[in-house]
């Protein structure tokens, strides 16, 4: 809590996530180039902006999927940057990815298992010995593994294989593995994307109650309609720039964005 933190960029010291000058170079191209973005607990954030625009590429910096060629990464007041990505995820930030990566010959509910997993505290020792504690805190991670699918409006789905879910509900399944990490920070790549009208809108009804739960969500969606409707706030990418910050009210008038991204009669949020 200091004082200098206040005086920066608008940003504060309660910001769950908070990035500044982040920069991403490869070979000649700058793909994220000094973006500076504060998430605060509770939000839903938005990250537009057109196909190339730096948005996947800032969250795998985040995650720690990526090292940053500058900047800074700070999630809980702690710098995360040169994390790998299993210890960012321990501290409590998940994410599902744009080309969805499930493990299909498995069912929905082992693929949450995998990721409940990151929270169990059993080794090698209680892995290969099976004692009472571990067996206990396996049949927890299943009960909870239902529970999530449940959530995600997948629960007669635990027992088939990923792979023959249609793919609005594989979608789903990656958002129910990712908060089986239980974090605090829930970062989704474009998770409408390829979802039909009544599909976008269960996504956000579960996006609402994901947060009623307590958890940050970061979101990168095209789908104007999901972003308008459930963002807090919304950043706007082009080019790997930053080019406009605000509430979806103030993104839809923003000339910058309509020119860069919107288009001028754009079928955004009503
Ligand atoms: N590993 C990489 N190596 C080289 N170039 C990359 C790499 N990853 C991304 N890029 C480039 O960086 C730029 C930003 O890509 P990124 O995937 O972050 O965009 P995006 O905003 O997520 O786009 P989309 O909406 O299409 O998903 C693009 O020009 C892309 O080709
Ligand atoms: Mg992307």
């Amino acid at each position: 809590m200091s004082a200098p933190d206040r005086a920066q960029g608008g940003s504060h010291v309660h910001s769950l996530l908070r990035v500044q000058g982040l920069t991403r170079r490869f070979g000649g191209l700058t793909a994220v180039a000094d973006v500076e973005l504060a998430v605060e607990a509770g939000q839903i954030f938005g990250l537009i902006g057109p196909n190339g625009a730096g948005k996947t590429t800032c969250f795998n910096l985040i995650t720690g999927l990526l090292p940053p060629s500058a900047g800074a990464v700070e999630f809980g007041g702690r710098s995360i940057v040169g994390l790998a990505p299993h210890r960012v995820t321990a501290l409590g930030m998940a994410r599902t990815f744009q080309n969805i990566r499930l493990f299909g010959a498995m069912t929905a509910r082992e693929n949450v298992l995998v990721g409940a997993h990151a929270r169990l505290r059993a080794g090698v020792f209680g892995g290969i010995f099976r004692t009472p504690a571990v067996r206990r805190e396996e049949a927890a991670a299943r009960e909870r593994a239902v529970r999530l699918l449940d959530l995600v409006g997948l629960g007669d789905a635990a027992d088939l294989p990923a792979a023959g879910l249609p793919y609005g509900r594989q979608r789903r399944l990656e958002i129910a593995r990712a908060l089986a990490t239980e974090p605090r920070l829930l970062c989704l790549d474009e998770p409408a994307a390829g979802m039909n009208e009544s599909e976008s809108r269960e996504l956000m009804d579960l996006i609402r109650r994901i947060r009623e739960q307590g958890m940050t969500v970061l979101l990168i969606e095209h789908d104007m309609h999901v972003v308008m409707n459930l963002c807090d706030r919304v950043a706007v990418l082009n080019f790997g720039q930053k080019i406009a910050e605000g509430s979806p009210a103030e993104i839809q008038a923003n000339p910058a964005v309509i020119e860069a991204y919107l288009g001028r009669d754009d079928s955004a949020a009503d």
